[in-house]
């Protein structure tokens, strides 16, 4: 029987958020297997901030081609095989794309690698917690070089990421102050994830409120959001403190992101890092090894915002940008 494949392409380039027809939703056969081919069926799609910068420009990957499927981080399961390393029933992670079916092939570049199954370990954790933004929260972290008593400032801190990175900040014995857009946000990273404070970023005296939860100053800023955000927080920076610029969301969406002043660098004398999570991909078992082990042993939680069906996908992303995920936003295919 001949399959279906929905795709969404992107058709035009986004201004702000996504409009309807920036991804449009097509239908094309899914071809014939060839011998060193397999097929797999989509099942999870992880919704990431940088999908809106791959619709915009060439940065660390090239711009997504209009008309070319939306690139995207899935889950999939393989349901036929002609491909001597995958068989029914196989499941893998990578850059499937936003569409219900994926061909995998020898030749393909989008690094896909099998997924064993673990007892009551749902699937989902391979794309939040044990997968991308738990990576990258553990790699940010090392750049970060946190020390005991030393005061961490994660902002978009009820996100997937930020909500990692608060937790390893407390493992490693920091006071964690985490920077989140809604008092819902801010009542679960601190009563659930066990950070020392939150602010809310949308009230207005939120800068005071960040001044009086920081009263040694900050010592860590792992910088997810950019813009007045990190202005603020590296206005409190101690001597020495280090930067880690994981992510400016609040940028994405605009023509120009703004510039952060060095001035603040240059009289802190902060070390600023920027990092990519692909650049560490030759440790990404080991540290998805310690995440697995603080996740058993109940030091890190994880919570998950899943959107269902691949027709919502270019809702999802925009939710990111209105605030609209705690945890790892998912679709469901
Ligand atoms: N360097 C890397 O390799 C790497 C890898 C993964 C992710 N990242 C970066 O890490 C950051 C978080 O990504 P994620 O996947 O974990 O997403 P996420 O935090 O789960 O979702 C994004 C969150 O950002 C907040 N936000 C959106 N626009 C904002 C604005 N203008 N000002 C302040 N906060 C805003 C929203 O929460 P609020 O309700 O709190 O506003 C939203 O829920 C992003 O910047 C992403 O690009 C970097």
């Amino acid at each position: 029987m001949s399959l279906t494949n929905r795709q969404l392409r992107l058709q035009s380039r986004p201004k702000g958020l996504l409009a309807p027809g920036d991804l449009q939703l097509l239908e094309a056969p899914v071809p014939e297997l060839k011998d060193g081919q397999a097929l797999a069926r989509v099942k999870y799609l992880s919704i990431d901030p940088t999908m809106r910068v791959w619709m915009a420009a060439d940065t660390y990957l090239p711009a997504v081609a209009i008309g070319e499927v939306m690139r995207a981080i899935g889950f999939a399961e393989v349901v036929e095989s002609r491909h001597p390393d995958y068989r029914k029933g196989d499941r893998v992670m990578g850059l499937t794309g936003l569409q219900d079916y994926v061909v995998l092939d020898s030749s393909e570049k989008r690094g896909f690698q099998k997924v064993p199954k673990i007892p009551f370990v749902s699937d989902t954790v391979f794309l939040g917690v044990l997968g991308m933004n738990g990576l990258t929260a553990f790699f940010g972290m090392e750049i970060a070089q946190p020390k005991k008593g030393e005061t961490l400032v994660v902002s978009a801190a009820a996100g997937a990421t930020g909500s990692i990175v608060g937790q390893i900040g407390k493992i490693h014995g920091c006071r964690v102050v985490g920077i989140a857009g809604t008092d819902e946000k801010c009542t679960w990273i601190t009563t659930d994830l066990g950070f020392d404070a939150a602010v809310n970023y949308k009230q207005p005296d939120w800068k005071e409120k960040l001044a009086a939860a920081t009263p040694n100053g900050i010592d860590i800023d792992f910088e997810n959001v950019g813009g007045d955000v990190m202005h603020t927080v590296m206005g409190r920076m101690n001597l020495h403190g280090r930067v880690v610029v994981c992510g400016l969301i609040s940028g994405y969406n605009k023509e120009d992101p703004g510039l952060v002043s060095l001035g603040t660098v240059l009289v802190k004398r902060l070390r600023v890092e920027g990092f990519i999570i692909m650049d560490y991909a030759s440790r990404f078992m080991e540290a998805a090894t310690q995440l697995g082990q603080w996740k058993m042993f109940g030091k890190l939680k994880d919570r998950e915002t899943i959107v269902e069906g691949l027709e919502k996908a270019p809702d999802a992303v925009n939710m990111l940008f209105t605030g609209g995920n705690i945890g790892k936003l998912i679709v469901k295919l």
